[in-house]
């Protein structure tokens, strides 16, 4: 809450002993700055007569010295004005290095999980979201306050090694291996997958079995499976930490399921010993979900003794109780994953653990088809792979920036920037919709928009880093109100999208601020042109506060600016 919102606050409890923060929006300019529904509430919770309420605030609001209007529309919303200086002194009240930043979350511990691939194939758009949103959140929760853990849950366990094994000593070469590594090692699997697909319709097993067979022979430590298990996860690996390079992601810990499978059978066993679970005749082993109305349970043992993802994910959570003790674990995974998780998650209620698991999904990312319909987004190849469309930004990049001089570093600014503020475009719920054209629109809701909006911002102060600072207490900041009341609803936009788990609200925000700053040059000369030193001063002022909100704000996404574009 900030002042304005503070000295509403203690008007109320003046007037009315009633205690209640109040939320302020920003009513058409017509009317005012701010505007307040707290009469209507305090009303309704009084049994008073709203209109009544309302006047009887207002008289008081109007004492004070920071509105220069205060009125009253409809049935009791409170519309409030404050001049630019007011404005200005509350902004410099709550200015400083971690402005929008608080620490609501001190003393609280939250896990986020992302993006956790899976070894077997290359990085594919699919892991685009979680580890984007993923990101995103870690920033928000630590600007919050909140202890961050980021954590890789990768999938690098289980029959995967052996379809690998089987269709490399089938399907390729060392010298094929050497050349194209993890993209030849997602060749050979995809072609597995699909024959071992084909020999079951046959009635065959000749592969399957040689698939077991050398997990089998992994399990039981043999020298040329481990040697061939570690070749193929370091090159896996190798090729996930590049793609979370270019990502410009990481995460403080990488516990895979690997990790977890040697905790599965204590997990089961806990779950068996506290009557949570219940084991069938044929031997395996499940939990049923009934009283949290499932009418599937959730099989955590197979009736030959093997683990599970589930398996896995309870292990997991244990884990990360007995050493994190979190209040809170976020997995940042696909939508198509929502059912296990609210079983997942009603398993560990019912075996007693309270911490907060929360399932943050996403919709998918779609593109435009050639004829205009709309589908999931795919190559002719099939999935669209990390790198291919990363390349691919790189190159739009380019194009943007045209023949101006722009460095490699900077076009890869642009690139992500554009990929990721596309990802924050709407609601994480819904699908996205990726079409190059938009997202890399110089004058759309785009990242590279925002990007060059700040750019603009920060050539100004660059090129005008000698003024000498002027007197600014003459000016009266009017040209600059709608920036600086954008700019005081900074810290506002950064708890509630920490608070709501959705970091697509701060990506709304700072395509405002740069709307608003755009309206703001067309009118207003800052530093070049008819001004004179106190207004370039004071100007020059407001425009380093808005260099540093849309530095942070990107910074929260994961975004950074260019020094040229
Ligand atoms: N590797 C999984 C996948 O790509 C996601 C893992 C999600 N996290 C978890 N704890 N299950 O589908």
């Amino acid at each position: 809450m900030n002042n304005i919102a503070q000295i509403i606050k203690q008007v109320l409890f003046d007037v009315f002993a009633v205690d209640h923060d109040i939320h302020l929006s920003r009513p058409d300019e017509q009317f005012g700055d701010y505007a307040t529904n707290i009469a209507l509430q305090v009303a309704k919770s009084l049994g008073k007569n709203p209109r009544e309420v309302a006047e009887s605030l207002a008289a008081k609001l109007r004492e004070t010295t920071i509105f220069t209007d205060v009125n009253i529309a409809g049935p009791g919303f409170i519309n409030l004005r404050v001049s630019a200086t007011s404005l200005v002194r509350e902004l410099e009240q709550q200015w400083g290095d971690r402005f929008g930043e608080n620490q609501s979350g001190a003393g609280k511990t939250v896990v986020v999980e992302y993006p956790s691939p899976n070894m077997a194939k290359p990085y594919s758009v699919g892991h685009l979201r979680p580890g984007n949103q993923g990101w995103a959140v870690k920033r928000l929760m630590e600007a919050t306050g909140w202890k961050v853990i980021t954590d890789n849950h990768l999938g690098d366990y289980g029959a995967p090694f052996g379809v690998w094994v089987t269709g490399f000593l089938k399907l390729s070469s060392e010298a094929a291996l050497e050349r194209d590594g993890v993209y030849e090692l997602g060749r050979v699997y995809i072609a597995t997958k699909q024959a071992l697909k084909e020999e079951k319709e046959r009635g065959e097993s000749v592969l399957a079995d040689e698939v077991q067979q050398w997990l089998i022979k992994l399990e039981n430590g043999d020298e040329q499976a481990k040697s061939f298990s570690e070749r193929f996860n370091r090159i896996s690996l190798a090729h996930i930490h590049t793609v979370m390079n270019r990502l410009k992601i990481s995460t403080d810990y990488e516990l895979g399921e690997a990790f977890f499978a040697p905790y599965g059978k204590a997990a089961v066993q806990k779950l068996l010993e506290t009557g949570v679970a219940v084991q069938n005749d044929d031997g395996s082993i499940i939990v049923p979900l009934d009283d949290y109305g499932f009418d599937v349970p959730l099989l955590v043992q197979k009736s030959n003794g093997a683990a599970l993802y589930a398996t896995s994910d309870l292990a997991t959570i244990l884990y990360r109780e007995e050493h994190w003790h979190p209040d809170k674990v976020i997995y940042c995974v696909g939508a198509e994953q929502q059912f296990y998780f609210t079983q997942l998650f009603a398993m560990a209620k019912k075996l007693g653990i309270t911490t907060d698991l929360y399932h943050l999904w996403f919709g998918f990312i779609d593109q435009l088809n050639d004829d205009g319909t709309r589908a999931k987004m795919s190559s002719r190849k099939g999935v669209i792979l990390m790198e291919e469309l990363l390349d691919k930004a790189e190159q739009r990049a380019r194009s943007v920036v045209a023949e101006r001089d722009v460095s490699d570093e900077d076009i890869k600014k642009i690139a992500l920037g554009a990929i990721k503020f596309s990802d924050f475009s709407a609601d994480r719920r819904t699908n996205i919709l990726f079409d190059w054209d938009s997202i890399f629109a110089l004058t759309g809701y785009s990242g590279p928009y925002i990007q060059y909006a700040a750019v603009r911002v920060n050539k100004i102060l660059g090129d005008n880093i000698d003024t000498e600072p002027a007197e600014t207490s003459e000016y009266d900041y009017e040209a600059e109100k709608a920036v600086l009341a954008k700019l005081l609803g900074y810290p506002e936009v950064v708890t509630l999208a920490a608070t709501s788990i959705e970091p697509h609200k701060v990506a709304t925000y700072l395509h405002e601020l740069a709307r608003e700053m755009n309206r703001y040059y067309e009118s207003t000369p800052v530093a070049m042109g008819d001004v004179t030193v106190t207004q370039k001063w004071a100007r020059l002022g407001v425009l380093k506060k808005v260099s540093h909100v849309f530095t942070h704000g990107l910074d929260l996404l994961g975004i950074e600016i260019p020094s040229r574009m």
